[in-house]
């Protein structure tokens, strides 16, 4: 894990915080880092300008080379040229552009093709003979998931991965980094894990959830357990219940190949939700590290209560959008969006009630939703505690009182913020809700770093805590395939709610808490 979560504000560390952090870091081994997808969006948006980032930082070490792989008949040149745009926005002077740009280099070919496969292999030979790599090698494929088998099995053929018989960071080591969705549910996840461990050992796979390299995703953790005063609280005998919330104004944009057999459901709850959930609800790790804390997130996801069969219509929700308005802006529905299907039964919002079945959270409720087209953009973790057992006050003086909650406001304004009743400030009693806030930007003033550059740096430094694990990815289908099994038997009969773009979701979801007597915070 990135060690920048934990830094103190002290002002001496805030004047000059990349100096101090580059002290807490190991530095990374040189290695050639290989973009499988190279010409791909995510290699343009993401991957090269986290890359640019950590060596302007110099963060990646001075050899390492950084080699594209894509259909696409590019030159080393013509590669370079494109990644410039690339990374235009990280603010690149020429010669920080031109140190990097000389670490890039380019092999065209399809990824089916083994002549291609072995092309690479030479030209990984002679950049790591000319920089010197000691043949280390890093794999991230940025392609579509249906290209992730063809490559492990090339990768295995053409002999360029080294498979660690006992350490990840014995030299000339190598990793695979995996993009989301591993698998679409737990039988293809399951044959994927296996085909991949056919040429990588577990310690060399890093599966990546962008929601993990988040300072606020991470802070999380250094919140629960690095203070003394939220532990004793973290349970049933103080906490009434927990809301999750994930809510995006965007519409499914130009993705509707991928949504359309994605939906909210394996595109957003199956990873980040259930992350978010794993690093709130898991009992403390007997060491901060990879295994640690992996066992304590396994451990939690195992005693999540699986939803099915007659469960089903009580304690999930499914919804799509219909058009409406998002900042006052018309939007069409889902299924007027290019490339979706007239009669779609794809959700782009789901809520769930869920119930961690454990000892810390007995008879605990977690309220999870997530969706396209909210009114606002927001992710948030609400920790929402009992009431105080006895009211001294008078029902009139009570009325401004909420219930107390902890905010761990994930973005954006990220922070945390605990709400309190307080007196208001006049003759008598009168008591209103308060916030006591801590806002990331105001106390750190430094720009959090983006989550792949802290991703890239922990999988080049061999640090998988942030990374998922196969068991991890095993139970979190687990837990989602009963769920969409159920939907698609019912799928003749009813399909998604409806709700309004720009609405905060179907009214059955409001339903599913107010039951409960409890009701979705306002996020
Ligand atoms: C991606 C999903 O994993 O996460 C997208 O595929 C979603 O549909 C995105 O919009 C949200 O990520 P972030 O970092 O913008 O919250």
């Amino acid at each position: 894990m990135n060690a920048r979560a934990v830094l103190a504000t002290a002002p001496e560390i805030r004047a000059n915080p990349l100096r101090e952090e580059s002290v807490t870091l190991k530095a990374a081994d040189p290695c050639t880092f290989v973009v499988f997808g190279a010409s791909g969006d995510l290699t343009h948006r993401k991957l090269i300008p986290a890359l640019f980032r950590l060596s302007k930082q110099k963060l990646l070490h001075p050899q390492t080379a950084i080699v594209g792989f894509a259909r696409r008949e590019w030159t080393n040149e013509q590669f370079r040229e494109e990644m410039k745009h690339a990374v235009e926005s990280a603010g690149a002077s020429p010669s920080e552009w031109e140190r990097f740009a000389g670490a890039l280099f380019y092999q065209s070919g399809v990824f089916e093709d083994h002549a291609a496969f072995r092309a690479l292999g030479q030209l990984l030979s002679k950049v790591e003979e000319e920089r010197g790599v000691p043949g280390n090698r890093i794999f991230h494929f940025a392609t579509p998931p249906s290209e992730y088998a063809t490559l492990v099995r090339n990768i295995g053929a053409a002999g360029l991965a080294r498979r660690a018989l006992r350490d990840d960071h014995a030299v000339p080591w190598s990793r695979v980094i995996i993009e989301k969705p591993f698998g679409r549910d737990l039988q293809s996840a399951r044959e994927l894990n296996a085909l991949v461990h056919t040429v990588f050992a577990e310690r060399q796979v890093y599966r990546i959830d962008h929601y993990l390299g988040k300072e606020t995703v991470q802070n999380i953790l250094v919140m629960r357990f690095s203070n003394g005063i939220f532990e004793p609280i973290w349970n049933r005998q103080y906490v009434d219940h927990v809301q999750i919330t994930v809510a995006e104004t965007i519409g499914v944009e130009e993705r509707a190949g991928y949504y359309e057999q994605a939906g909210a459901m394996r595109d957003i709850v199956q990873n980040h939700l259930l992350q978010l959930l794993a690093l709130v609800s898991m009992e403390p790790p007997a060491a901060f590290d990879d295994k640690a804390v992996r066992d304590e997130k396994v451990k939690v996801m195992r005693a999540l209560r699986r939803i099915a069969g007659e469960d089903l219509s009580m304690n999930a929700v499914r919804g799509q959008y219909t058009r409406g308005f998002i900042e006052g802006t018309p939007v069409p529905g889902y299924r007027e969006e290019p490339g979706v299907a007239a009669d779609s039964r794809t959700d782009t919002y789901v809520a769930l009630k869920l119930w961690v079945d454990n000892w810390r959270w007995e008879g605990i409720p977690f309220y999870v939703r997530t969706g396209k087209r909210l009114p606002k953009q927001s992710t948030e973790i609400a920790i929402q505690f009992r009431a105080a057992p006895h009211q001294l006050f008078s029902r009139d003086a009570l009325a401004g009182l909420e219930p107390n909650a902890l905010v761990l406001r994930i973005q954006p304004d990220e922070g945390i913020s605990l709400r309190f009743g307080a007196k208001v400030p006049v003759q008598g009693i009168r008591i209103r809700a308060v916030n006591m806030d801590f806002d990331y930007g105001a106390s750190f003033m430094v720009d959090a770093p983006d989550a792949y550059e802290t991703l890239i740096l922990d999988a080049l430094r061999g640090d998988a805590t942030l990374f998922t694990r196969h068991d991890e990815v095993d139970q979190q289908w687990a837990f989602v395939d009963p769920i969409i099994k159920g939907w698609a038997s019912s799928d003749s009969a009813e399909g998604p709610a409806l709700y309004e773009a720009g609405t905060w979701g179907p009214t059955e979801a409001d339903a599913l808490i107010e039951r409960d007597g409890r009701k979705w915070r306002k996020a």
